[in-house]
């Protein structure tokens, strides 16, 4: 299944995810205690950088960059200022960046870095960037040439004790969910597909997950290696504010909801996280009570499982493990997922039902259902 569409736009990997932040050096600490990511590599006033401060923070293989502004005029600040701490810029490797964003603006993207190369002792770093939903980047990054510890103008910190620091055993980005406003899912469909050469991986509407108070729906695009993968949600109609809609009031627009992390052991990394205090959505006890029926048999313990939080969905494939922090800010906004594939490729709809019941009861305390 998914043969490329078309090979006109190679992509190898997410490269980095860059968070704007209101407090960057707080942040890199929150991500490091309680996440277990490593400070890789730093920029700001002590390399020389008068208007950004940024950490990179590595575990396995994935790599967040958090950067705050520092000055009020500053964008970085005005967005952290407009939509809180969020993912202002999705970044991927690519072997071209040039011919990247040649051919996606060709295709109708809006350019917004044009192509760049950035020297230092370490070699060439080259990039460029096109316009996403809301005020989200995707970053084409070009590094084969470039052997230094991020890109130019970072410092190195931490080097980790192994090839790739550990942490709480999180290995890569999953997926990286956005929300669009209501009637704009297909448009951004569309974006990855014309834009990209991304195709639509499954389909699930409203009917599949919305509960009594509020819905969305969900289409999920990946590349042609099935290696990046953006699902995108809009709000459906319910009785009450969708939790989409409660996102992109708060957040000020679309951008993005969650990005999922895979571990090759959820009971190890979810305890782990809750140790070092991640908080989790409550999953209703009922739900374990039903979920032999639901899903069969498993190789993790039931108990274990009600114990931590873990949701199970099965398909035709096999199954997965999944679990939603909450908002991992004041605004209820961006969140992650930690997620254990046991053969599914899917992104648990069969869990949406008990997730969306769970995210409401979150909404109603806030006052916003
Ligand atoms: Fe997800």
């Amino acid at each position: 299944m998914n043969a490329p569409m078309n090979d006109f736009l190679p992509l190898r990997r997410i490269d980095h995810v860059e968070f704007y932040v209101g407090n960057a050096k707080q942040s890199s600490v929150y991500y490091a205690q309680a996440f277990g990511f490593l400070n890789t590599a730093y920029r700001g006033f002590e390399t020389g950088d008068r208007e950004r401060a940024s950490y990179v923070m590595e575990q396995g293989r994935i790599r967040f960059v958090l950067t705050a502004g520092t000055t009020a005029d500053s964008p970085i600040a005005q967005h952290a200022y407009r939509h809180g701490d969020g993912v202002a810029i999705i970044a991927i490797e690519v072997p071209d960046a040039a011919e990247a964003y040649e051919v996606t603006t060709a295709r109708g993207a809006q350019g917004v870095i044009e192509p760049t190369s950035e020297e230092d002792a370490h070699g060439v770093f080259r990039y460029s960037a096109i316009q996403s939903f809301g005020d989200t980047l995707i970053k084409f990054v070009q590094r084969d040439e470039y052997d230094g510890v991020f890109a130019p103008g970072f410092k190195a910190r931490a080097v980790p004790r192994q090839e790739r620091h550990e942490g709480v055993g999180l290995v890569e980005i999953d997926h990286i969910v956005g929300n669009v406003e209501k009637g704009m899912m297909d448009y951004w469909v569309d974006f990855f597909a014309r834009i990209m050469g991304f195709s639509q991986l499954v389909h699930f509407d409203d009917r599949d997950i919305s509960t009594e108070y509020s819905a969305l729906m969900s289409k999920v695009m990946q590349d042609g290696t099935g290696r990046i993968k953006f699902p995108i949600n809009e709000p459906a109609e319910g009785r009450r504010r969708s939790q989409i809609q409660e996102y992109l009031d708060y957040y000020g627009g679309p951008g993005v909801q969650h990005v999922a992390m895979l571990t090759g052991d959820i009971l190890k990394t979810v305890r782990e996280l809750r140790n070092r205090g991640v908080e989790f959505l409550h999953v209703p006890e009922t739900y374990y009570e039903e979920l032999s029926d639901r899903v069969g048999p498993i190789d993790e313990p039931i108990d274990e499982l009600a114990e931590l939080g873990i949701l199970v969905d099965r398909d035709d494939e096999g199954y997965l493990l999944q679990i939603f922090t909450k908002a991992v800010e004041d605004r209820p906004t961006v969140f992650f997922e930690i997620i254990q594939r046991r053969g599914s490729r899917g992104f648990g709809v069969g869990n949406f039902k008990a997730l969306f019941e769970a995210l409401e009861r979150e909404q109603a305390i806030r006052g916003n259902l």
